[in-house]
């Protein structure tokens, strides 16, 4: 684009107000077709459905698809997690890293046919649609001011609403639409739009991962005590200090490192299907592999994330994994390339402990060696 300040954006929109961000991808040009997206929507391994308005009402059908027969009516046809399976994806997601890998979801794609979409909804999550190929309208309205109804079994729609935003898409262009803002995208053109979606766990997921956690630990937990207990009037109280106290044993539960380990593995899952080599590689078949000249791939999609905190353990979908990288800045910029080569850490004072690292990926999945 033109000119977009990622840290202006961070200020300014991200989680507080939806802009337009035209020509974010210049001279856009789409990866995919709607032929190639029917093809996806055929593979049992992706989430895929029809969204159609036929014969006056709103219907949803689920994938995966043997044929289009379904495509009655205004329809559009959505696949989830094309980044899992489209290095391209994955690639289109790499332009909004300025949120990090964590808060990351997936890339969903859409082909709409002109007058299609589908309908006023909320979204719980932020969401950056890419418009590609084609154009389409999109209104925007303030949040807070529709109620959901459930127009079919599997589709949220909310009540038609003043727009704050009313705006033509064209391809490159991308409109960013904070949670709980509602949102209706008619196509005017045949159309292609990519949704790069964005995770935040709930109050409740956490706290069930919690229980968890503490199902899985051997150590005695911590109990709570009250050596210093007051007498109190009657003993119907729970005094406030009770009740503090036993919101600190909570709060102390989550401050030891292995529920920072175990939260930071949780963070990480992505459910990716990782491909092993067919028989384990050695440290040093990596680095003859970097000097002729090969190039290490990072599995399509794959997010891996560190925390300064936890600086020995680098977490890739659910795993945590050791490592003995003393410049941990420089691994995490390392684990956020799609590609790497030998140029990348050559002169590297670390550079076997790097080599150690990418090895155990490897084996792991996580990485292969491709020829460029
Ligand atoms: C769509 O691609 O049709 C819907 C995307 C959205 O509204 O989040
Ligand atoms: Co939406």
């Amino acid at each position: 684009m033109t000119h977009f300040d990622s840290n202006e954006f961070l200020g300014n929109y991200w989680q507080q107000k939806p802009c337009i961000l035209r020509q974010f991808f210049p001279q856009f040009e789409d990866f995919i077709d709607e032929h190639e997206l029917a093809g996806l929507a055929m593979e049992a391994e992706l989430d895929s459905r029809i969204v159609r308005f036929h014969k006056q009402s709103w219907q949803v059908i689920q994938g995966p698809f043997d044929d289009f027969d379904q495509c009655k009516g205004l329809w559009s046809l959505l696949v989830q997690g094309v980044d899992r399976v489209v290095p391209d994806a994955a690639e289109m997601m790499e332009h909004f890293n300025f949120v990090p890998y964590w808060r990351m979801d997936d890339l969903m794609i859409s082909f709409a046919i002109p007058g299609a979409g589908v309908g006023p909804h909320v979204d719980q999550y932020d969401v950056f649609l890419v418009q590609g190929k084609g154009r389409r309208r999109w209104r925007v309205g303030p949040p807070d001011c529709t109620t959901e109804h459930i127009t079919a079994p599997g589709l949220r729609q909310v009540d038609d609403f003043t727009p704050i935003i009313d705006c033509e898409l064209l391809p490159g262009d991308v409109l960013y639409i904070p949670p709980g803002w509602p949102h209706d995208g008619k196509a005017i053109e045949p159309s292609l739009t990519y949704s790069v979606g964005f995770r935040a766990p709930e109050q409740a997921q956490l706290t069930g991962f919690l229980a968890e956690h503490f199902a899985d630990q051997a150590s005695v937990p911590l109990r709570f005590s009250d050596p210093k207990r007051k007498n109190g009037s009657t003993p119907v109280w729970v005094t406030s200090e009770d009740s503090h106290n036993l919101k600190q044993l909570i709060i102390q539960a989550t401050e030891t490192q292995d529920f920072l380990l175990s939260l930071l593995t949780l963070l990480s899952e992505q459910s990716l299907e990782p491909e092993s080599p067919e028989a384990t590689v050695t440290d040093s078949q990596t680095l003859s592999d970097f000097e002729q000249g090969l190039m290490l791939d990072r599995l399509t999609g794959l997010r891996p994330i560190m925390h300064p905190e936890a600086a020995d353990w680098l977490f890739v979908n659910g795993e945590k994994v050791p490592h003995s990288c003393s410049d941990n800045a420089f691994l995490a910029q390392l684990l956020a390339k799609n590609v790497i080569g030998l140029a990348d850490f050559n002169s590297h004072p670390g550079k076997l402990d790097i080599i150690s690292a990418f090895t155990t990926l490897t084996n792991m999945g996580y990485y292969q060696f491709i020829c460029e």
